[in-house]
């Protein structure tokens, strides 16, 4: 069976354009930072900019050139840090090599860092403590597997890949204590040996390689629930755009042997964009509790 990200992410959409359509004053408002030109980020930002003007939350972006300083892009960081109409700030990875992401995630005011990479609100999720900004597609995921009744606890997770966006923060978040936690987790990555094997281990197998086509049918236990948060484009004559989207997973083959799957697209990148939207409301429901009327109740 599929597990239809999509229609979630519309539902949970829906529910913040309800909020917001009963904010009188001031709606919350998220600016974007683009760095350079990459045309599948440029996707992704229109993408969060599109979705924040459907669900009433405002957007503000800047697209600044590949070769802007470090210095440049810190002061404007700053400058959305100060202005009080701002409500959450998010630079679209990756960044150019002259760029130090870290600097850039240190920047960013915790109460403002929707994209939860601040090491205060990464910090937060390790300690359990649920004040923070958890990572959109981490979180995405989590929800997506509590509105389908998949259970976590004490099932063997097994994640491939160990980025910053996904792989460290999704390991952390399943191995907390309580409700969407309480999993046993391996984390495996391209040194990992017997990797494959590992895979085949997983009552629930997520996949951030990036690699098209990387979980292949082998790698994967009859009956298993399996995540694909790859966004991969690989070249299509038969597409208008010359290539289309797959994920990580082999889904033909892998569809056959699991008892539940993400397809890419359609699966976990529309909950990464609900949760981003979820935290920018987080956000301005915590900065200007005396504009709302309605409660949200958030992820
Ligand atoms: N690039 C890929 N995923 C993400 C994300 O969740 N946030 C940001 N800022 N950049 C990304």
């Amino acid at each position: 069976m599929i597990i239809d990200g999509k229609s979630l992410s519309k539902e949970i959409q829906r529910e913040i354009a309800r909020f917001t359509s009963s904010l009188t004053d001031r709606r919350p408002c998220l600016a974007v930072i683009l760095v350079g030109n990459d045309p599948a980020s440029e996707i992704y930002v229109n993408t969060k900019t599109k979705t924040c003007a459907k669900t009433g939350i405002l957007s503000v972006k800047d697209n600044l050139p590949s070769h802007v300083s470090e210095e440049i892009l810190l002061q404007k960081i700053d400058e959305l840090n100060r202005n009080p109409l701002i409500d959450g700030i998010l630079v679209q990875a990756p960044l150019p090599s002259h760029i130090n992401t870290n600097k850039i995630n240190f920047a960013i005011s915790p109460e403002k860092d929707v994209d939860g990479f601040h090491p205060v609100n990464l910090g937060k999720l390790m300690l359990n403590d649920d004040s923070g900004f958890i990572p959109c597609t981490p979180l995405g995921i989590r929800v997506m597997l509590a509105k389908n009744n998949i259970s976590v606890k004490g099932k063997h997770v097994v994640i491939v890949g160990r980025s910053v966006i996904v792989g460290k923060p999704m390991a952390s978040l399943l191995l907390q204590k309580g409700e969407g936690g309480d999993a046993t987790v391996t984390v495996v990555h391209k040194h990992t040996p017997d990797l494959e094997q590992i895979c085949r281990e997983a009552d629930i197998l997520i996949s951030a390689t990036g690699m098209p086509g990387f979980i292949k049918g082998s790698m994967v236990k009859q009956g298993a629930v399996v995540i694909d948060v790859g966004i991969n484009r690989v070249p299509c004559p038969d597409d208008v755009r010359g290539y289309k989207i797959v994920g990580d997973v082999d889904f033909d083959a892998v569809k056959e042997k699991c008892s539940l799957i993400t397809p890419v697209p359609g699966g976990v990148g529309p909950m990464t964009i609900a949760m981003l939207l979820n935290n920018t409301v987080k956000s301005f429901t915590r900065r200007r509790p005396d504009l709302c009327k309605n409660t949200f109740s958030c992820y």
